[in-house]
């Protein structure tokens, strides 16, 4: 249970809760990674009381072009860091925001025109949650883009537990249906 992803249609509450959540966890004892997977909304730093949000982690994996070609050759990109696992302590301090208890780390965004899919983003995060190794009482949660494509590449195969959030309306509800199956 470790590994925990916040999703569903736009707009339902994913980073309200995903904000709440990182604070009761951390008043339990918890240290918490907040992973920012949303390729378009810039704002979840603010809501979690930072002044800026973190370098981007596709960087830290060379950039989107090489994460395609990575994964094009390989399979899936390959990390920079030297081990297998990747610890948070292993994880360069320009690409976590962090206090005692909480950090925050952001895939990466879409910022200009015609700059192509959030593919790399996506491999990069299948990467990164499979990798990234927790100790006790270390908890990760990922506040995901809206919708279901997601899914349709797989991410959720890296995680341990799903919230899918709903709001009253007929495509939030189907939606999570859709995601239940
Ligand atoms: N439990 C709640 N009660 C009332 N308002 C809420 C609640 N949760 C979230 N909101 C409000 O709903 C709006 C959307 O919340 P939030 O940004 O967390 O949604 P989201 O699912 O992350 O959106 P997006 O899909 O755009 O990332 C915000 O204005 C937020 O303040
Ligand atoms: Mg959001």
């Amino acid at each position: 249970m470790q590994k925990i992803s916040i999703a569903g249609k736009g707009g339902t509450g994913k980073s309200v809760l995903t904000t709440l959540l990182a604070k009761v966890l951390k008043e339990m004892g918890y240290r918490v990674l907040i992973v920012d997977a949303d390729e378009s909304n810039p704002g979840l730093y603010r809501m979690l009381g930072f002044h800026h949000g973190p370098s981007d982690l596709i960087d830290l994996f060379g950039g989107p072009r090489r994460v395609m070609e990575l994964t094009r050759e390989m399979g899936v990109p390959t990390h920079p860091l030297d081990n297998e696992k990747i610890y948070l302590r292993d994880i360069p301090g320009k690409y976590l925001m962090a206090t005692d208890t909480l950090k925050l780390a952001s895939v990466g965004k879409i910022t200009g025109a015609f700059e192509g899919c959030a593919c790399p983003m996506a491999e990069v995060l299948k990467t990164f949650l499979y990798r990234l190794f927790l100790k006790e009482r270390e908890i990760v949660l990922v506040d995901m883009e809206a919708g279901v494509e997601h899914f349709g590449r797989g991410v959720e195969r890296y995680i341990d537990t799903l919230l899918i959030l709903v709001e009253p309306s007929f495509e939030s509800v189907a939606l999570a249906s859709k995601i239940n199956l």
